[in-house]
């Protein structure tokens, strides 16, 4: 049975970014009242909040550090979600600290929606990220908020864009075979705005794997060349290139330590220092995105076996129609057929 209550109130961080502006759209849609916490607008993000605003949702301006004002928000809303970028994973400490003293919040969904970090490990540079997501989890539990942690695994229209972009020649990782969890953006939020309103899944981790949508790289580049009636060349990228492209240990090492430096309080010329080195040309976001695509796509991790009490979104909301991958390749064909 669903058990999704009406009319929350939800504020959503990071609500005018990519996944964002697809849940602040489902959470409307389902008549829950929506707000995205952004930072302050800027000349040229006018248009973008224009959009948005006209969309029939409110904006609230703030920092992420700005604790009292952050509190003041929290003690009106019942559930929050995050959707806050990969580098901001730790700095949602702030709004765990925030819902810890508003004591009002039903719900939290802390920024995941991607692996499930606590049961799968990768190569170094991305594991090192999962790790701070595991932090965020741990500090959540420590402060006894009520959570749901969402693996939605991978977004179907983002990875798409990635693997099929119509070249001559496709990328396929390893033999290509790996066995690959896709779900439709629309769905991974409509999922997850029942999710936030229902009861079963307090406290839980939810996966998001729908059947139908587990398919390896090569099926999925068969079923392009069915529907575009062409024929690409293959080029592979071994396993271990991908192990090579992901070993700068040292360097993603070095730039972890200066990121965390970052939020201390060191004197200015630190700071002006470590933003050049952050910012020089350098393989570090390669280095995660090759160790990434080294696990799901050679090792297939996302492809486990679920366990007796997994909370898993297609049988706990049967009647939900997700859409397939096929109808997905159907949705963009034109526009993906256009390049
Ligand atoms: N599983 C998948 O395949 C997949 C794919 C894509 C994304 N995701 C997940 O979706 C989540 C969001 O990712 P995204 O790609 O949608 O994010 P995004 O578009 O890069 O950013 C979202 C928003 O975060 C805010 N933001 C950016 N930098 C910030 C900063 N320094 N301080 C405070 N706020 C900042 C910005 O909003 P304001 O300017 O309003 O502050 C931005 O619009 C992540 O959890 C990611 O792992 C998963």
């Amino acid at each position: 049975m669903d058990k999704e209550a009406s009319n929350s109130k939800i504020p959503i961080f990071g609500g005018i970014g990519y996944l964002g502006t697809y849940m602040v759209k489902a959470s409307i849609k389902s008549g829950h009242q929506t707000f995205v916490y952004g930072r302050p607008i800027t000349p040229h993000k006018i248009n973008l909040h224009n959009k948005f605003r006209s969309l029939g949702f409110t904006i609230v301006e703030g920092e992420l550090d700005e604790h009292d004002k952050m509190v003041a928000i929290l003690r009106q809303v019942d559930i929050v979600i995050s959707l806050l970028p990969f580098p901001q994973v730790l700095d949602q400490i702030h709004i765990i600290e925030a819902i810890k003293v508003a004591g009002n919040i039903t719900r939290f969904l802390p920024q995941e929606f991607g692996v499930e970090e606590d049961r799968l490990s990768f190569l170094l540079p991305f594991e090192a990220c999962l790790d701070k997501k595991r932090k965020i989890r741990r500090a959540v539990e420590a402060c006894v908020i009520p959570y749901t942690y969402v693996s939605a695994n991978i977004c179907g229209v983002y990875f798409i864009n990635h693997l099929l972009r119509p070249h001559d020649d496709m990328t396929v990782y390893g033999f290509g075979e790996a066995k690959v969890l896709f779900n439709y953006e629309e769905d991974i939020v409509g999922y997850t705005i029942k999710v936030a309103n229902d009861l079963r899944t307090h406290n839980r981790i939810m996966l998001y794997r729908t059947a139908k949508n587990v398919l390896s790289q090569n099926v999925l580049i068969s079923l392009w060349e069915k529907k575009t009636g062409r024929s690409f060349k293959k080029t592979h990228v071994s396993e271990e290139e991908l192990v090579r492209l992901a070993k700068n240990k040292f360097e993603f090492e070095f730039l972890t330590c200066l990121e965390e430096l970052k939020g201390r309080n060191l004197p200015g010329f630190f700071f002006i220092t470590i933003n050049i080195l952050m910012n020089a040309d350098s393989p570090f976001p390669d280095n995660v995105q090759a160790s990434l695509i080294h696990g799901i796509f050679v090792k297939g991790c996302l492809n486990y076996d679920l366990r007796e009490n997994d909370l898993e979104t297609s049988s706990l909301y049967p009647d939900y129609e997700y859409t397939t991958i096929e109808q997905l390749l159907d949705i963009f064909l034109p526009a993906l057929a256009a390049f």
